[in-house]
């Protein structure tokens, strides 16, 4: 039996339940001190303060120190070929996110290096970030495809993100996003590709069970509402559950698109309107916030405070990519969530945690320190929750424990 017992937890913090928390519980986490979590086969079978119980098991000391649920990280695009340094000096010279696309360049720059790159090349390149990753901190990542924009390179990428899925420690759960630009060949002729993609490689896609959800980029010059809605709801035909990258630059309707389609989260959100918010919280859709790309595009913050007031869930991950985000850090992502959302770092933890789970429709097993639930847990170089709100640019994971053992954190090397 696989038996492990981290003890001498100084301060256990972690949401609770197996849903999305909204509102004011959003800021409600349980916090146990002196504590102690048994685990068996890569599962939490029990948890409490005080005297451990006395069991052969093998043994973490926690050192009095920090321990949280294992970080999601629920929105990235890790699976690209190439970068894009170059775009620094046009931004610094003032040319946007949106005109460097419209040039040729962005998003249509990676498509180019990931279609002319391998598999196993696209296959190392994630590997190395998945870990860093779990190095940081996360020990579950969604990944979309998106970088393809035709047939093949589009399963390409999927099955890169299933066979990382396999054999990385790290879990990832999978969503296709050929709806991310239109590709160079079909510039003059939007509706074949908008075929393309709902008579071929959704259907392609969902028949190879290469993808859970299903996402597009609903942006002014890349796809309108209207197209949006056709995309979603062909993936929903073919079991693909929707997802919707919204509100990013300019609020063209995406957020409110998340009640009509039964979205289970929307993305970015910076430019949410009120109508957007009331949308998320009929639907139950996880607001899905990215302050790194904010923060990286110069933009402002996304309405987080009156989202929470609203009772809409929100989570908080990387939005890690070449373009408007190429960091993977998401414990910088939560300083941000305290400094720029002004979340307290318990909003934070929940959203890292248990709602960024349920933007990936995985709470019932991930995302809270509960038995039952899979024993992915980080030992933090901190005495409590403020700390992580508090400290930057440091990599305060000490240990990363996925399904019962040591993968991640800096002190690793002691357990290899
Ligand atoms: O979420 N907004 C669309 N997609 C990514 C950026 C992709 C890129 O620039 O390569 C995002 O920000
Ligand atoms: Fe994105």
């Amino acid at each position: 039996m696989d038996r492990v017992l981290v003890h001498n937890i100084g301060m256990l913090a972690t949401p609770r339940g197996f849903s999305a928390r909204r509102g004011e519980e959003q800021g409600r986490i349980e916090i146990l001190r002196n504590a102690w979590i048994l685990c068996e086969e890569g599962r939490i079978v029990s948890l409490g303060s005080c005297e451990p119980p006395v069991t052969e098991a093998r043994r973490i000391d926690a050192e009095g120190l920090l321990v949280t649920p294992g970080l999601v990280d629920a929105h990235t695009h890790l699976i690209f070929g190439g970068w894009r340094q170059n775009e620094l000096a046009l931004k610094l010279r003032g040319v946007t996110y949106l005109e460097i696309l419209a040039r040729g360049g962005g998003i249509l720059s990676t498509v180019k290096a990931t279609r002319e790159a391998t598999e196993d090349e696209l296959f190392d390149k994630a590997w190395d970030a998945l870990d860093e990753m779990m190095d940081l901190g996360v020990t579950t990542v969604e990944a979309k495809s998106g970088y393809g924009l035709d047939l093949d390179t589009e399963l390409k990428q999927l099955r890169v993100i299933r066979r990382l899925n396999e054999e990385h420690p790290a879990d990832l759960a999978a969503t296709f996003l050929g709806a991310h630009a239109l590709p160079p060949e079909y510039k003059e002729d939007r509706e074949a590709y908008l075929r393309l993609l709902c008579d071929q490689v959704i259907p392609t896609v969902a028949k190879q069970k290469l993808a859970a959800f299903c996402d597009v980029f609903c942006e002014t010059g890349v796809f309108s509402a209207e197209e949006s809605r056709r995309i979603l709801e062909t993936g929903k035909r073919f079991g693909l559950i929707p997802k919707i990258h919204a509100d990013e630059i300019d609020p063209i309707g995406g957020s409110q698109l998340t009640e009509e389609v039964g979205a289970i989260s929307a993305e970015h959100l910076i430019v949410c309107p009120p109508e957007g918010i009331e949308a998320m919280r009929k639907a139950g859709t996880v607001a899905c916030c990215l302050p790194a790309t904010s923060f990286y595009l110069g933009s402002t913050f996304a309405p987080v405070r009156d989202m929470i007031a609203a009772g809409v869930p929100v989570a908080l991950a990387s939005d890690f990519n070449p373009g408007s985000c190429p960091s993977l850090n998401l414990q910088f992502v939560m300083n941000l969530g305290c400094l720029r959302y002004r979340m307290t770092p318990e909003e934070v933890l929940s959203g890292v945690t248990l709602n960024a789970a349920a933007a990936i429709a995985r709470a019932d097993s991930i995302g809270s320190l509960e038995k039952g639930k899979q024993a992915d847990l980080v030992i933090w170089d901190a005495p409590d929750l403020d700390f992580l709100g508090y400290r930057m640019g440091s990599n305060l994971a000490r240990l990363v424990i996925k399904k019962g053992k040591v993968q991640g954190g800096w002190l690793r090397g002691l357990y290899d």
